[in-house]
């Protein structure tokens, strides 16, 4: 029987999913541990509204658990020590620089942390990776810990780990109830005995057929597969919102009807400014990679194309908000509504906000930015690149949305937050210079409203 939990990496997966392990298993200590000082400040801040990632319900679930039996700490040793499970939740960027550079990902810290659970943990460890990986990570894992490892702690006797894979489904922003109530649990192994133990805990508040085991590398791809899905219809559909606009039929009808049919689904059918976020591009950009590498470039073909297309609808927005305002935007002013990568998270990685206002400030225009829950300091370190800060005279934060509009000749919606769907036009047209325009990629604001409000409008998926 596992009593003490581990998990290192105290992110946008690790920490919500230990949450909410420690409310459903009161029986457990969980300590998620971390080597970012900062961080793990934030997570013990006694202000709830500090802590370092935004989810709703999350909150609520820390007040109820903290220090009863969940805790934060920087001290790594003894977070592994103490365990008999561990989670594996640090992140895994895509490589920047050397061999699969822009494809595949950086694996040095899921190698790190796999190092120190080799040299720290005692007796039998259950070693399970969280983080999202490209297919056979387990077996770097697995590798890693293999071999003779003496117990120091224990009079020389060996340690012993079972690996497993229990990749996350959750999403950010639902990323509570994605885990109090999941489609699906999904535990890779060939241990028995280690997977009984990790479905044991998950059974505390999941139903057992929602639980599925199966080897490593299946569970492996699957992540992958399940991101890929999801990002595919993103593209699909992102395709279709362009022949929309060139043909007069309305993207939001042709979505519904195409999701009526329950074998498509209505889900992941919005068009938009493209994904954005941690895991899609990413997961994507593995499966190309180890499609090649397995000499399967048809199918690598098919994947990159998904990519290609998200790129593709981000700078056709640039395109066509340039054209719009007379060919050219130097000196004007446009207003930027939404900066995460989509609607209640404070997370920018991956955000279409981020390629779309670089290429509006390359084209000369000055923007201001708002978002109801991304950070001054974080839009300045996104909008940097190879570490030469934007100048800030080409961009202001903005901090009321009423004010984000003063002097605007345009603004534009790239994310789908729920003020945005009732915001008062006619005020709002009072501050904006004539001609205005609003470009809305979400199709979020009420078209009629701004239409009457005399500011002309383009909406994702709308004809002329
Ligand atoms: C998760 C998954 O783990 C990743 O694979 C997926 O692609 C994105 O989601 P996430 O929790 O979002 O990662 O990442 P992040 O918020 O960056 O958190 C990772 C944490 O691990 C950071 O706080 C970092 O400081 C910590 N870390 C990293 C360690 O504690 N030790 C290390 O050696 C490396
Ligand atoms: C995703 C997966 O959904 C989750 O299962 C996995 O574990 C992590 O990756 P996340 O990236 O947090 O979660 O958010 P998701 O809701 O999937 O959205 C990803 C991107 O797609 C966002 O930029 C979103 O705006 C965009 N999107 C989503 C669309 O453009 N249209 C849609 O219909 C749905």
């Amino acid at each position: 029987m596992t009593n003490n939990i581990c998990c290192v990496g105290a992110g946008y997966v690790g920490g919500p999913t230990m949450a909410v392990i420690a409310d459903f298993c009161p029986d457990k200590l969980v300590t998620v541990v971390d080597i970012n000082e900062e961080r793990i400040k934030a997570w013990n801040d006694s202000d709830l509204r500090n802590l370092p990632v935004f989810e709703p319900g999350l909150e609520d679930i820390i007040r109820r658990v903290r220090n009863r039996n969940l805790f934060f700490s920087v001290d790594v040793k003894k977070g592994i020590e103490q365990a008999d499970i561990i989670f594996i939740s640090v992140n895994t960027p895509i490589k920047e620089k050397g061999i699969g550079a822009g494809q595949t990902s950086d694996l040095r810290w899921v190698e790190s942390c796999a190092r120190q659970i080799k040299t720290y943990s005692k007796g039998h460890t259950i070693v399970v990776e969280k983080s999202t990986l490209p297919v056979k990570t387990a077996q770097t894992i697995k590798s890693i810990l293999d071999g003779v490892v003496k117990d120091i702690n224990n009079f020389g006797s060996k340690k012993t780990f079972s690996v497993l894979s229990n990749p996350e489904f959750l999403a950010e922003g639902t990323a509570i109830k994605d885990l109090e109530c999941p489609d699906r649990v999904l535990i890779g192994g060939d241990d028995n005995d280690a997977i009984n133990c990790l479905v044991g805990i998950y059974s505390k508040w999941i139903n057992k057929e929602k639980v599925l085991t199966t080897d490593l590398w299946s569970s492996e791809l699957s992540k992958l597969i399940s991101n890929a899905f999801l990002a595919q219809r993103i593209s699909s559909i992102n395709t279709i919102s362009a022949l929309c606009e060139a043909t007069g039929a309305k993207i939001k009808d042709v979505s519904l009807a195409v999701g009526m049919d329950r074998r498509i689904g209505k889900y992941f059918l919005n068009s938009g400014p493209g994904f954005g976020g941690s895991c899609f591009k990413k997961d994507i950009s593995n499966l190309v990679y180890i499609s090649n590498h397995y000499g399967l470039f048809e199918v690598a073909e098919y994947w990159q194309k998904v990519l290609d297309i998200n790129s593709w609808q981000q700078s056709r927005f640039v395109e066509l908000i340039v054209k719009t305002m007379f060919s050219t935007i130097s000196s004007k002013t446009i207003a930027i509504l939404g900066f995460s990568f989509k609607a209640n998270t404070n997370d920018t990685r991956e955000s279409p906000a981020i390629y779309i206002c670089k290429k509006l400030i390359e084209e000369g225009a000055f923007l201001k930015i708002y978002d109801p829950k991304v950070k001054c300091s974080q839009i300045k370190k996104d909008l940097s690149s190879d570490n030469k800060t934007v100048e800030e005279e080409k961009w202001l934060y903005s901090d009321s949305i009423y004010e984000t509009f003063n002097n605007a000749d345009a603004a534009l919606f790239l994310t789908e937050w729920d003020e945005f769907e009732s915001l008062n036009w006619e005020e709002i047209s009072k501050k904006m210079r004539r001609p205005s325009w609003v470009f809305d990629t979400r199709s979020i604001v009420n078209m009629e409203d701004v239409k009457k409000s005399g500011i002309n409008i383009w909406q994702v998926g709308y004809g002329n």
